[in-house]
């Protein structure tokens, strides 16, 4: 027997059969029409989660890892920057304020007139604290606010190290081109210091005194700056043993490769071989020559280098190191002044070493280590002088005597705290906006008379061998 609705007829099953197969179909296409309309809806979310409109470029790792794979540590990195980023800004952005006015502040003393300013001892009269104001020479300025004036700020700005002198602030007088610098007070710079001390600094107070500065010339190099004017009246001393690099009145960015820059940088005395050769490309191992000059000068209490003119300099600088030659300075005869150097034909080799050794005899209480830190300081060739961070690796500042603490420093008397500071006799750094002359050297080696004191080459005899 059979189901009153079988359909029995087989034509009847063929034609049900049909119809629930295109029912089946339309149902599925249907299906298949939602899943894509789906996709399409979790792009579109993706692409605006991205930031762009294509399908993201990378794809998002779910593991958690960050060292399960390096592409899912960076991009927790940008995800967690841009967090910080956009939490950033939820703040309200600062705003620029105006200059106060040089009047919040009370002159005590005058400290010195220097190449570029003058620098009193001031009290900020709404705090009653202490600081040093410096006013910024501003009239070599043809076109307004000069741009050496503006680098000595912004790079003092930049330069927040704890062996940095602190730029407080910026303050106007009543002209535009009254223009102060408002920095932290220190008693002493370092050559009025050795000017009035009776002995010179001990073994282990040069290296506290070397570490600083070179701790502070590292930050500055590895900002980008050169300060092109190291000497001991620019670096500052407080009577805690600290010591703050200052005047960034020469002061300058740098490239890499380097610029074209003048060659009129630094204080003749501390000033590198390659500047007085006339090198219009230059680095930051000019301020490591003056590190080496300092370095003489901390253990001597004398400068060490002190050149009448820049062909007597040049003169001064090869009594020392001895000449160069290609192998200890390749290429040094391609430098503008170096066509007129004549050297005498018996040219005995300097000591053995590149960079070469200098004379124990001139450094008699040096060790070993202090004089090959020295000898590289002080190296001709640019390309052998240590970097600052080498310096600080440098054995000589592990061997004994070890550095002493900061807090066990002398404390000396502070000229610059009760009076007018003895001027000091030694030449300034070179004026801005000035042309490197043109110098003849044929009289460093004392033969033809070059230079124009007459007194070129005087005292100088070549060490050979
Ligand atoms: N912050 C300071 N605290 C105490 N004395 C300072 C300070 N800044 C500078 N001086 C003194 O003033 C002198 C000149 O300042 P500096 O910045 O070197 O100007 P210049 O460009 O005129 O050489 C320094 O040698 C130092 O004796
Ligand atoms: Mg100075």
């Amino acid at each position: 027997m059979s189901s009153r609705w079988a359909n029995d007829d087989p034509e009847t099953e063929a034609i049900v059969a049909e119809q629930k197969r295109v029912k089946e179909q339309k149902k599925r296409a249907k299906a298949e029409k939602q899943r894509l309309e789906e996709a399409k809806k979790a792009q579109a979310r993706d692409a605006n989660a991205n930031g762009e409109l294509g399908p993201p470029t990378k794809r998002r790792r779910l593991s958690n890892d960050p060292d399960a794979h390096s592409d899912d540590a960076e991009l927790l990195k940008i995800e967690k920057e841009q967090k910080s980023q956009s939490t950033l800004l939820r703040f309200p952005v600062g705003e620029w304020g105006p200059c106060r006015h040089v009047d919040n502040f009370e002159r005590l003393n005058h400290i010195e007139e220097g190449s570029y300013g003058w620098v009193s001892r001031a009290r900020d009269i709404s705090t009653g604290e202490i600081v040093a104001l410096k006013k910024l020479k501003l009239e070599n300025s043809p076109d307004g606010f000069p741009v050496t004036g503006l680098r000595e700020i912004q790079t003092l700005l930049e330069a927040r190290h704890q062996n940095v002198v602190y730029l407080r602030e910026v303050v106007m007088g009543n002209k535009m081109d009254d223009v102060f610098l408002v920095m932290d007070f220190h008693e002493h710079d370092l050559k009025a210091l050795l000017d009035e001390m009776r002995e010179p600094f001990l073994p282990s107070e040069i290296k506290t005194v070397l570490l600083q500065v070179i701790g502070g010339l590292e930050f500055l190099h590895s900002q980008w700056i050169m300060h092109r004017d190291l000497k001991t009246s620019n670096l500052l001393m407080n009577n805690r043993g600290e010591l703050k690099i200052a005047d960034f009145g020469m002061a300058r960015y740098f490239g890499d490769p380097p610029p074209k820059l003048t060659q009129l940088v630094v204080t003749l005395w501390y000033r590198a071989p390659e500047l007085l050769l006339g090198a219009d490309k230059y680095g930051t191992e000019i301020d490591m020559w003056s590190i080496g000059c300092i370095f003489g000068e901390l253990l001597t209490k004398e400068p060490l280098l002190q050149g009448k003119n820049e062909v007597d300099q040049v003169s001064k600088i090869f009594a020392l190191t001895g000449p160069p030659n290609s192998e200890t300075w390749p290429g040094f005869r391609l430098l503008p002044n170096a066509k007129s150097l004549r050297f005498p034909s018996t040219s005995a080799p300097s000591s053995a070493g590149n960079p070469p050794l200098l004379p124990r005899s001139r450094f008699p209480y040096l060790t070993n280590a202090g004089l090959s830190l020295m000898s590289g300081l002080l190296a001709l060739n640019p390309a052998s002088r240590p970097t600052a961070k080498q310096c600080l690796d440098h054995k000589y500042f592990k061997e004994d005597p070890r550095p002493k603490p900061r807090e066990m420093f002398p404390t000396f008397p502070s000229k610059a705290g009760m009076e007018k500071r003895r001027r000091h006799h030694t030449p300034e750094a070179p004026k801005r906006g000035q042309e490197a002359p043109e110098l003849d050297f044929a009289g460093v080696f004392g033969g033809a008379p070059g230079g124009d004191t007459g007194e070129v080459g005087a005292g100088f005899s070549l060490r050979l061998g």
